[in-house]
């Protein structure tokens, strides 16, 4: 660095899409050809093939006195060339290992493009089903969200980022981007503190303390202050908190954004960026613009409460270099520029990760039905009925940006190679009515079409091709585009026309199965009542429909659990199973004056969070503590034993919660403190420990950030065990100080 001039270093924080990939902003960026001629170019991503990350390398090695080099990063958000499921419907695995031998084989796929960080996993919490990302994200627990980030960091960087098959991890979107106001994306969010520290920062402190090496920041507000210039959660929380030192990159062009986010015009921007540690400016090249003026001049911006000296603007700068370089250090790149980028790499056997992305998909659908249907014989005569049958693109969800339509199996395929006979097929319903919806959905290609004809007319072609079958299976849910960034809806639910394919199947009385394929929990309404078994399989990737064909005739065996509660109407949301209580608790069903929703029936099924069925049956034996009152030094060990009850292998999750029904702040209702999954063949008993400990219930008390304190009190705790967040038994528990 002590070589190094003012322009070389600024050069390093620009971080510059390579122009093959998804432009998802509205500004057009400069010829990168010309800024890395000039070592104006810190790294890149959005390369699609080794050949161009080499010759962009060579160029920028040409280009930089110092013979610095770029380093390459990519969105490989669940999977690369390889899709798998959507993450939240791996996180709906609740299989650690699972995640990581996806995360590790996503790496292994990156790295052999020359590809040296990926932008996740993106682990933000989300309990509202409008917001699109919910797709990418974990679900709605903050400590299932921890073990998920720490399981995708440790499959994406091995032991060491730098070392062969591996990349670096990108936590994000730090932080609290999956709250923001109405659901809709990109809009500010204004939380308590302590749900901020209790329920949006622990998944990236369990990612850092997993050893992630980079984090990106989130485009919108937080209580106030917009993330990319914000110092005490970056500087403040991220990095002196947790003891995170690795990098920090702005999201795309969300250094510019600062400015409508009312922060100032563009050098005052810039100035904040930069000392709320954002490390690199992705896209938006307003680093590259304003810090040689600010580098001589400094800032005043009494308007914003705002000032850097010349001297503090170049320090900071210096911060902000260093961090890149040891990036690259730590990436093996200062060594060997052109580490993992050799003509030979080689990508891992396809087939291997094919055979992964179909364990997964079967993994990540959530049984939430079976009056007796499923699985169903090999030899039963179905019918495939609804848009998504057939469908390639779909299944491949949200953000795929390295993935293939054509490399998708779909369902009629996928039941035809397992049962040996092609199901009749029949498109019974497009996926939406509104033709201006459709283009909306087809913007990055069309993956939606509409059938023309009156839906009088193909309800009654589908509905004579059911007339053949033993059983329906109808295929419904969203288009890959319903989901995903700029993908807020109003309403999340099941579109009407499908939701008018169903009620019409159902009056057949004929068997039906339902398999909903959806980037986002959706609140199903009628349609659980109407189905005879009904699977939510989420968008599964490339074997998506292999997995589901797997459950519905007895392969694999159900064992997903919600990541996310299914509202029970789409006017509920945001919602969790871990709402604090209020004075006047909800019953159970309305009642005046309680808690609740006037118009909603009593017995509308939404789903709980954990919830999911097995095609055997678990039974729970009693839970037994090691004592019932405990020292703060002491640890209380649960012990459950649990049966299979059935003929059939299950896999089960064993969830356990905690509350603290009197405390000095409100706290959740309960929340998750450990889950252990087991599998169980016919017939097998199991007895589970866990170990309970006081830590597990401490909670901050937070006038604000900086005044947070972490407190625990003696007396009554209950815990709570069970198959899923609401049937369970209670223990009581006493801290005796
Ligand atoms: C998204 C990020 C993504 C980035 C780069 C942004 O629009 O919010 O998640 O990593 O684009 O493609």
């Amino acid at each position: 660095m002590a070589r190094m001039t003012l322009a070389e270093k600024i050069g390093q924080l620009n971080l510059m899409p390579a122009g093959e990939g998804l432009l998802t902003g509205t500004r057009q960026p400069t010829s990168l050809a010309a800024r890395l001629e000039n070592g104006q170019v810190g790294a890149i991503f959005g390369t699609k093939s080794v050949a161009t990350a080499r010759a962009m390398q060579e160029r920028a090695l040409a280009g930089s006195r110092l013979g610095i080099p770029l380093f390459f990063a990519e969105d490989v958000i669940h999977g690369h060339r390889t899709v798998f499921p959507l993450n939240i419907g791996l996180a709906c695995s609740w299989d650690m290992d699972l995640i990581a031998a996806t995360s590790a084989f996503a790496a292994a796929e990156a790295a052999a493009e020359g590809l040296h960080q990926v932008y996740a996993p993106m682990i933000d919490i989300s309990r509202d089903p409008r917001w699109g990302r919910v797709a990418e994200g974990p679900g709605e627990d903050p400590s299932l969200a921890g073990r998920i980030a720490a399981a995708a960091v440790r499959g994406f960087q091995g032991k060491d980022p730098g070392s062969k098959g591996r990349v670096a991890a990108c936590l994000k979107h730090f932080v609290a981007y999956g709250a923001p106001e109405s659901g809709r994306d990109y809009d500010n969010v204004s939380l308590a503190w302590e749900d901020l520290l209790t329920t949006y920062l622990p998944p990236f402190a369990a990612g850092v303390a997993a050893g992630a090496a980079s984090v990106m920041v989130a485009f919108n507000a937080v209580n106030k202050l917009p993330m990319h210039a914000n110092g005490p959660l970056i500087e403040g929380w991220l990095r002196a908190k947790t003891g995170f030192d690795g990098l920090v990159v702005s999201d795309y062009t969300g250094v510019a954004e600062l400015t409508p986010h009312g922060m100032g015009p563009a050098p005052v921007a810039v100035a904040r960026a930069l000392h709320a540690g954002v490390d690199m400016d992705m896209v938006g090249e307003d680093y590259l613009r304003e810090l040689p003026g600010l580098a001589k001049a400094g800032v005043t911006a009494p308007d914003a409460g705002f000032a850097l000296s010349a001297a503090q603007v170049t320090a900071l700068i210096d911060r902000a270099c260093r961090r890149v370089l040891r990036f690259k250090q730590q990436l093996g790149l200062l060594e060997d520029p052109f580490r993992g980028m050799a003509r030979s790499a080689r990508p891992p056997a396809r087939a291997k990760g094919r055979a992964l992305a179909r364990k997964a998909a079967a993994r990540a659908a959530v049984l939430l039905k079976n009056d007796g249907l499923l699985p169903l014989s090999p030899k039963a005569r179905v019918t495939l009925i609804g848009p998504f049958a057939a469908d390639r693109a779909n299944m491949l969800g949200t953000w795929a940006v390295s993935g293939r339509a054509e490399d998708v199996t779909p369902l009629h395929e996928a039941v035809a190679a397992l049962t040996g006979r092609a199901p009749t097929v029949a498109w019974g319903a497009n996926i939406v009515d509104e033709p201006w919806l459709v283009q909306r959905l087809n913007v990055h290609g069309v993956t939606v079409r509409q059938d023309p004809r009156p839906e009088a007319e193909i309800l009654a072609e589908a509905l004579a091709a059911a007339a053949t079958a033993d059983v329906i299976i109808a295929t419904v849910g969203e288009a890959k585009e319903h989901a995903g960034e700029s993908s807020s809806r109003l309403s999340p639910d099941l579109p009407a026309p499908q939701q008018r394919l169903i009620a019409a199947l159902a009056q057949t009385g004929k068997p039906l199965v339902v398999v909903v394929f959806a980037g986002r929990p959706l609140a199903l309404g009628a349609v659980a009542e109407q189905a005879d078994a009904l699977l939510y399989a989420w968008h599964g990737g490339v074997a998506g429909p292999e997995g589901v064909a797997d459950l519905l005739f007895g392969a694999a065996s159900p064992s997903g659990r919600l990541a996310v509660t299914l509202p029970a109407h789409p006017g509920e949301v945001p919602l969790t199973y871990a709402a604090e209580p209020t004075g006047r608790p909800y019953p159970g069903h309305f009642a005046k004056f309680r808690t609740g929703w006037l118009d909603m029936p009593d017995d509308a099924p939404g789903f709980p969070f954990g919830f999911g069925l097995n095609y055997g049956q678990v039974s729970y034996g009693p839970p037994r503590l090691s004592r019932a009152k405990a020292r703060a030094d002491q640890a209380v060990n649960l012990q459950i034993m649990v049966t299979n009850t059935s003929a059939r292998a299950v896999t089960e999750t064993v969830q356990l919660y905690a509350s603290d029904p009197v405390a000095r702040i409100t706290r959740p209702g309960r929340w998750l403190i450990d889950f252990q999954q087991v599998t169980l063949g016919p017939g097998e008993c199991r007895t589970l420990r866990f170990r309970v400990t006081p830590d597990q219930f401490s909670y901050p008390l937070a006038p604000s950030l900086e005044d947070a304190e972490w407190v625990r009190d003696p007396g009554l705790i209950q815990l709570h065990i069970g198959a899923n967040s609401r049937d369970t038994q209670t223990m009581d528990l006493t801290w005796l100080d």
